[in-house]
């Protein structure tokens, strides 16, 4: 057992309970830094009594940023957004806040980072979620050269945003909506295409990458096994959820006219920037190292989805699955 800590930041997200219960049950003294303490609170059975530690801190304040780095051996940065909101913007967020951490680990001594990405982060993306990857990384590596940089693929598991839209679509709407280029009904119609790596599997490489001296300076790519389009995903989504909803391909300019409207609510559906990243779809480029690295096999989606998105499923269809097991 290792008594080192790990400050994290992001801890409470979806990603980040994840990380630190498995952070935690390797022995790791966790400090988790959140802006909002009590909304962490669930997190504090994860561990034993003191090993988990909540602070309030926002990556936005270079003082909590430094305070919250003292002593630690090892930092995690996950704080990410998907929409901008007043202050929150992209930049702020993903690229001077993340160098805020970066050059606050670097000055605190701490061995290890690992900053948190996304698989597409490029430069000369349309999308500007995309591009502020890119700057972030580049700036972290700037301020501490030795960073692990992660790049996931979409993300699912319990908690996730994709599969959950998706279930949720299948419980409220006569339809499944995909978007697509081409006809919907063509073999290539089935819209963007994805890649979706497991959460436990992130975690596991985190975990690995945070001891390994050998993952210092290195960007990874984490995908998982089988490449899907929207239209094979909606299929899954209707099986697990029991729904038999249509399904149907919308070409891309309904997507740019409804995230006009949609950005607007309070947790907005869908963004003109998120429409982008849909139209660029999700697939591991393979020029840069995987789970495979780390010795991980990734799990499949068909194997943890029935799981969750089952919560989706009619009144019916659960007393059916009910008597079937009796
Ligand atoms: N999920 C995916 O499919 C996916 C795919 C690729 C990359 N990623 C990246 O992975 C990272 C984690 O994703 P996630 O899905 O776990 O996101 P999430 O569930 O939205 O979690 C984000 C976390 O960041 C925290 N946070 C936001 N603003 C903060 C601030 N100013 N100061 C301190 N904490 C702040 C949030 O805490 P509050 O409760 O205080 O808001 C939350 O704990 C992100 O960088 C994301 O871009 C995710």
């Amino acid at each position: 057992m290792t008594e080192k800590l790990v400050t994290i930041f992001g801890g409470s997200g979806f990603i980040g309970r994840y990380l630190v219960r498995h952070l935690a049950a390797q022995g790791w003294r966790v400090r988790v830094a959140v802006r909002d303490v009590p909304k962490a609170w669930f997190l504090k059975p994860a561990g034993n009594l003191g090993q988990i530690a909540l602070i309030p801190c926002s990556v936005t304040d270079p003082a909590g940023v430094a305070a919250a780095v003292e002593g630690a051996d090892a930092v995690v940065n996950l704080v990410g957004i998907m929409n901008e909101r007043g202050k929150r913007t992209f930049q702020a967020i993903h690229v001077d806040a993340a160098t805020t951490v970066a050059k606050a680990a670097a000055a605190a001594g701490v061995k290890r980072l690992i900053h948190m990405s996304a698989l597409g982060a490029d430069p000369q993306s349309p999308s500007k979620y995309a591009v502020s990857k890119d700057a972030g990384e580049m700036a972290v590596r700037a301020a501490f050269p030795g960073a692990t940089i992660i790049r996931p693929s979409v993300v699912f598991g319990t908690e996730d945003g994709f599969m959950n839209t998706l279930g949720w679509m299948a419980q409220v709407a006569p339809a499944i909506v995909f978007f697509t280029n081409t006809n919907p009904h063509a073999p290539q119609g089935g819209g963007s295409k994805f890649q979706p790596v497991y959460v436990g599997d992130v975690v596991e490489a985190m975990a690995q990458a945070l001891t390994g001296e050998a993952h210092a300076g290195k960007i990874y790519e984490l995908a998982g096994p089988k490449v899907y389009d929207m239209r094979a995903l909606a299929h899954i989504v209707n099986k697990e959820t029991g729904r038999r909803r249509m399904i149907w391909g919308l070409p891309y300019p309904v997507a740019e006219i409804a995230a006009m409207f949609l950005q607007f609510l309070p947790k907005p559906l869908l963004t003109p920037d998120q429409v982008k990243l849909l139209k660029l779809g999700n697939v591991a480029t393979g020029r840069r190292p995987g789970l495979a690295v780390f010795g991980i096999t990734p799990t499949t989606l068909e194997v943890v989805v029935p799981t969750y998105l089952k919560r989706f499923r009619g009144v019916q269809q659960t007393k059916k699955l009910r008597l079937q097991a009796r």
